[in-house]
């Protein structure tokens, strides 16, 4: 990877597609088909969707534009991207606090992660063969994640795949890697949807997850389906103006920011639709279950159908390969910044950074059941918390949100929105909705997200207090 610095040159992506296939990949992953499935279950089900859908577009989609604008024109990682626009301003501090809410996000990410990947090793060893009973199911996945050594081990198997691919650098390393991967994704998601939606019974299924209940729809419930939508299209932290900065000037940043957004947002919904008709099918399971939703539907859903146990370890390897090409990108985010503002080598800054997100995610990866102080921190809507749960509504939550409405308001008020319509014109020609971009990223995404979080500190603190 060539320094942005003394003249050498910066790699950039083979081709705007090949940026696409990048950045969906750091899009679609557990967030798609862990967190969304487990958030619309734990928020009555399709009026989230709807408010998570209205998120995506009206927040998610300009603030998307403003960090593709950010990456470009500073072919920087996130505090050089700020420092490079605004020299010598506290703003490079957003991109600071981008950095930390990368590692902290790939740490508790791994554990997940970690999980999906001894699920594939359980299936295929026959753990869930002729299980037909709900209770011992999540029995095995309460036994799973409560070994230390299981959950460890697994953590940092994933850990080091993330290392080695993004050690490899932007283009032989992820290019290679997410061009194979996310066809192969999708194509098994397909099959899952088909299978689950035939499954008989799935209407009910069908009924939670598309028929809107609107006064289920609180302040906590916006709240979470905004975070989802950051956390999903891989927002508010600079991952996507990382990935920018590797994008050509002769690329549409408009259109490529909406592919984006079409892949990641059908892969949710995909899941949605792959999880709650099966879900229904089996007596004594609920969508409130919490992070364990899909370990603990999925595997008596397998044993249901023909072929299940095949299904079962395509779904959690597919789950992997999604988790993989994400862990990639938040690992991109600190390398980036190392590479550039510190001058370190890819290879010292991947190995490194992995090694110090490994032991950042040894409290998460013992929070759920091996410590008790650790898994049971405080009490929410659905039962105890843990750390992990504690780290995801901080990082994974709030402080995208944050971030995001940073980038909206640097964007359309320090930068500047001519400038920023240079460059998102660079390569495409006139933008016909520049004006309504413009309102959004000026006005309504920075009042929205601000008096949305400050209703959220307030309740929280009520709450404590
Ligand atoms: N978007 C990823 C997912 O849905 C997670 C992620 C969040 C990746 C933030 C990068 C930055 O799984």
């Amino acid at each position: 990877m060539a320094s942005p610095h003394g003249g050498a040159k910066r790699e950039i992506w083979g081709s705007k597609f090949a940026f696409v296939l990048a950045a969906a990949g750091s899009a679609v992953g557990l967030g798609n088909i862990w967190r969304f499935p487990t958030t619309v279950g734990e928020n009555g089900g399709a009026a989230f969707v709807v408010i998570y859908l209205l998120c995506v577009l009206v927040v998610g989609l300009p603030v998307m534009l403003c960090e593709l604008i950010l990456g470009r024109r500073s072919k920087r990682n996130p505090v050089g991207a700020f420092e490079h626009v605004a020299p010598g301003s506290p703003w490079k501090a957003v991109g600071g606090v981008g950095v930390v809410t990368g590692l902290a996000i790939l740490s508790y990410y791994s554990v997940v992660a970690g999980w999906t990947l001894g699920y594939v090793y359980k299936i295929v060893a026959g753990h869930f063969s002729g299980e037909t009973d709900p209770e011992a199911v999540a029995g095995q996945f309460g036994d799973f994640v409560s070994s230390p050594l299981a959950v460890i081990v697994c953590t940092t198997l994933f850990m080091g795949l993330t290392v080695t691919v993004v050690a490899g650098g932007v283009r032989s390393g992820i290019e290679r890697w997410t061009k194979i991967l996310m066809p192969l994704l999708f194509f098994m998601l397909v099959l899952l949807v088909l299978r689950s939606v035939t499954l008989e019974g799935a209407s009910e299924g069908l009924r939670f997850y598309l028929e809107p209940d609107l006064s289920q729809i609180t302040l906590s419930t916006v709240i979470a389906a905004l975070g989802q939508a950051f956390f999903s299209l891989s927002l508010g932290m600079g991952a996507i103006i990382t990935y920018g900065s590797y994008i050509s000037k002769k690329d549409d940043l408009v259109s490529a920011g909406i592919m984006v957004l079409i892949a990641d947002t059908t892969v949710a919904l995909m899941a949605g639709f792959a999880i709650f008709p099966a879900l229904f099918t089996v007596e004594g399971l609920e969508p409130t279950a919490g992070a364990g939703l899909i370990f603990v539907v999925l595997p008596n859903v397998f044993n249901q159908i023909p072929l299940g146990m095949l299904f079962g370890a395509l779904f959690f390897g597919l789950l992997c390969i999604a988790a993989l090409t994400s862990t990639v990108s938040l690992l991109e985010v600190v390398a980036a910044y190392l590479i550039d503002e510190r001058k370190w080598s890819r290879l010292k800054a991947t190995t490194l950074t992995g090694l110090f997100c490994l032991v950042l995610a040894i409290p998460s990866a013992l929070s759920t059941g091996a410590s008790s102080t650790l898994s049971a921190l405080y009490r929410a809507e659905g039962g105890s918390k843990g750390f992990l749960d504690l780290m995801d509504l901080v990082f994974g939550n709030v402080l995208l949100v944050v971030g995001g409405m940073l980038i909206a308001v640097f964007v359309g008020w320090r930068m500047g929105l001519g400038e920023a319509r240079k460059e998102l014109e660079e390569g495409r020609g006139r933008f016909s909705l520049f004006s309504l971009w413009a309102v959004l990223v000026k006005y309504v995404c920075p009042l929205a997200l601000l008096a949305l979080l400050a209703q959220f500190v307030i309740t929280t603190i009520r709450s404590l207090g």
